[in-house]
């Protein structure tokens, strides 16, 4: 199966379609996959075998930043290494259009597949009720690799974050934040460097 970019919007409500199913229940804003069309068309890219995707990576860049939002395979076409190849090919483009980084939360299906990648992963912690100094009240052994504020628009509500350096996934951790502050959701979020040596 040979790797295609989003041409066209018929192609863009297919891709749409088969990341719903794969990954539900996350929302896809079709606006603004339409203005990623426009606007970087090289880093939508799929896999199809004839008709049927089999599996997509999404990703999106703006300013100096590049990040990857979707990444899935159809459950029939799992572990035949098609992610890694649209995902090698992904990093390959944002290495040609000179971006430094890139980052993408993960789900935890995703974790092992990004660590495998060479992502290095990072435990953030986010909560709307709690302040960034109770979810710093949780002592562990990992450094904080950042604390703040968090506001997705200027009408969204304020979201306190911590960012864990961690080596590997805690579940445990995970666990107990998420007991300990019942609002608050954890996600492993990784980044790999992509200039070159
Ligand atoms: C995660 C996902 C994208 C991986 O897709 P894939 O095409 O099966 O991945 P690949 O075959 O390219 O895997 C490459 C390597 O990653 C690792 N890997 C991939 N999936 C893994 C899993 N479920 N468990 C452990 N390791 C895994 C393996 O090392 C694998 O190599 P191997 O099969 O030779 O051992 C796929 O399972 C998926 O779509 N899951 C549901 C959606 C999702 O959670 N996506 C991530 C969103 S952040």
């Amino acid at each position: 199966m040979k790797i295609r970019q989003i041409e066209n919007l018929s192609e863009l409500d297919k891709a749409i379609s088969f990341i719903k199913e794969t990954l539900s229940p996350y929302a896809l804003d079709r606006d603004a996959l339409m203005r990623e069309m426009k606007q970087n068309p090289n880093l939508l890219l799929y896999m199809a075998d004839m008709d049927k995707i089999a599996a997509a990576v999404f990703g999106t860049a703006e300013n100096n930043k590049s990040k990857i939002d979707y990444v899935c395979t159809d459950k029939a076409y799992r572990r035949q290494g098609f992610a890694k190849k649209l995902m090698e090919e992904m990093l390959h483009r944002l290495r040609v259009r000179g971006f430094e980084s890139v980052a993408l939360g993960a789900s935890e299906m995703g974790e092992k597949f990004y660590e495998e990648m060479g992502f290095v992963g990072k435990l953030l912690i986010q909560s709307e009720r709690h302040s960034v100094e109770e979810l710093l009240s949780l002592k562990t052994k990992y450094p904080v690799a950042s604390s703040g504020i968090w506001k997705q628009s200027p009408e969204s509500p304020p979201v306190s974050q911590v960012v864990l350096s961690l080596s590997q996934v805690d579940r445990d951790l995970q666990r107990l934040y998420e007991k300990k502050f019942p609002d608050c959701s954890t996600q492993m979020i990784y980044t790999m460097q992509l200039s070159r040596q």
